[in-house]
């Protein structure tokens, strides 16, 4: 039985329609996703929209439309995008559909029986940026530094839950990497956190219109975030389907934006333990996408519609750009100008002009075959050559960087291999071989030459197959115009 994965993005929230950074974190996924199936695991990759609670209320009554209307028309853009940008995920939960509801609901009753929910006054700073109760020191200038917007005050009675009881448990997870999160400096945050105390938290508003109502109390609504986490298992049959879920959870992975880290990594555990359930193994926190250092967001007006730029330079130069430029895990400027100079450099000069060297080589020779006799020579001979023996450490060094979440490194090795081809065209001069009266020695050679470089072609083609997944097709049905050739790929 292949083993499972189960993958997840946020759920994103439906106040506006989804922009670069939101595509950052459902590529990332998306890559992930890819090279785990390609390594035959049963890959389920989750995605979905958050579209309750009082920010997407807001916006739907800003643009004159009922809650509902306003969210089914941003949910369908989140999913009209990802098609767009060749997302290859499994489900697509929207947290206003009855399975999600259903399940929220059992989980919320799980949680009061747990005896860890009580009753009491908050009284406090809300950010609808963010969803969350804030502390004034969290704030600059009066302001929540994340969405430059003053919080409003809160004073209402709702349902805490004692997520103090939990906290040790959490901790010794954490610290044994029971729940891994990484990168290493994050968690050393959630260390900090620990250290330094949390406070129970509300998980219900009650002027708060627009969710879904307490089974226990339906005056009040859940509070976003609880119902939103919950995504995570309501989307995999939780209260609806306990088979899949018992096949799937705990999830594997949730890759996750660094603004939101105390909720998968504290709160999410904590509310998990409550009711009895497994803690996620994995977290992985990734910085912000900016624009001139500040996070790219559509509430402070410097987003870029990922459907333009993918239009506009194609769907794996945007995939390539997004995960080649920033070291995964911190924060870097998205730039239109570094994005065509890599499109240049990397891709028009570097692998798009391999591809054609080759392929006009190969072509030039005369797509000669390479007949079945002749594997055991060519065998032999790659051994030798170094551009194969390369080809051998790329694998390695790739999936080390991949399996790391290390995505720029993992294209970085790809990317040497292709001047290491580059260079062995240069040293090995195949064109001078072409145009000579060829002898049976120079047609050998010639011969080990081009299986070399379309050997390692075909290599770089299966790398890039998580990350330019149609660049990668056309790669290989190129090769594949020599089926002779190709009898002799070993499965690399
Ligand atoms: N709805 C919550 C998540 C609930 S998950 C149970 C939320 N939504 S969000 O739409 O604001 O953000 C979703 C994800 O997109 C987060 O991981 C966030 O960090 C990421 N990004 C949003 N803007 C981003 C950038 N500018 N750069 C990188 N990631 C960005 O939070």
């Amino acid at each position: 039985m292949p083993k499972k994965f189960y993958i997840t993005t946020p759920i994103y929230y439906t106040n506006n329609p989804p922009h670069v950074g939101s595509a950052y974190t459902t590529i990332a996924v998306d890559v992930l996703a890819r090279y785990y199936r390609q390594k035959g695991k049963k890959v389920f990759f989750l995605t979905g929209t958050d579209e309750h609670g009082e920010k997407n209320a807001q916006a739907a009554k800003k643009a004159n439309k009922s809650p509902q209307e306003f969210v089914d028309e941003i949910a369908k853009s989140f999913k009209e995008t990802w098609r767009a940008l060749d997302i290859s995920n499994d489900d697509f939960i929207r947290t206003t559909e009855p399975r999600h509801i259903k399940g929220a609901q059992k989980f919320l009753s799980a949680l009061k029986k747990s005896g860890k929910i009580y009753q009491g006054k908050y009284e406090g700073l809300y950010c609808i940026g963010c969803e969350k109760f804030i502390t004034k020191k969290e704030l600059a200038d009066g302001k929540c530094p994340d969405h430059q917007k003053a919080p409003k005050k809160v004073s209402e009675t709702n349902y805490f839950f004692k997520l103090s009881d939990f906290l040790d448990r959490v901790k010794k997870l954490i610290s044994h990497d029971k729940i891994k999160i990484e990168p290493l400096e994050r968690k050393n945050e959630v260390l900090a956190l620990l250290k330094q105390g949390l406070e129970d938290f509300s998980i219900s508003r009650q002027k708060v219109k627009w969710g879904i109502p307490l089974p226990f109390d339906k005056k009040q609504i859940s509070y976003v975030w609880v119902e939103a986490l919950v995504n995570y298992i309501t989307a995999i049959g939780y209260g609806s389907n306990q088979k899949k879920f018992n096949q799937l959870w705990p999830a594997d992975l949730h890759l996750i934006g660094k603004d939101i880290l105390k909720f998968h990594a504290l709160y999410w555990p904590a509310l998990l333990l409550a009711v009895g359930l497994k803690p996620p193994r994995k977290i992985f926190v990734h910085g912000f996408l900016t624009a001139d250092g500040q996070k790219m967001s559509k509430t402070l007006g410097n987003v870029i519609d990922p459907i333009y730029l993918a239009d506009k330079y194609g769907v794996d130069a945007l995939r390539y750009f997004l995960l080649r430029e920033i070291p995964f895990g911190q924060d870097g400027d998205f730039s239109i100008k570094r994005l065509e100079e890599r499109y240049n450099a990397d891709l028009a000069n570097g692998l798009g002009n391999l591809v054609s060297r080759v392929l006009t080589l190969s072509e030039k020779a005369g797509n000669f075959p390479v007949i079945a006799s002749e594997r055991k020579r060519a065998k032999q001979s790659r051994r030798k050559n170094e551009l194969i023996k390369g080809v051998k450490s790329t694998q390695k060094k790739y999936k080390k960087a991949l399996e790391k979440i290390k995505f720029h490194e993992a294209l970085e090795v790809i990317w040497r291999l292709i001047s290491a081809c580059d260079e062995f065209i240069e040293k090995n001069k195949p064109w001078t071989l072409i145009s000579e009266q060829r002898t049976a020695n120079s047609e050998q050679k010639l011969k080990e030459i081009l299986l070399s470089l379309l050997l390692s072609l075909k290599e770089i083609a299966v790398l890039l197959r998580p990350f330019m997944p149609a660049t990668s097709e056309k790669i290989l049905s190129q090769i594949k115009l020599n089926k002779k050739t190709e009898v002799l790929f070993p499965r690399l």
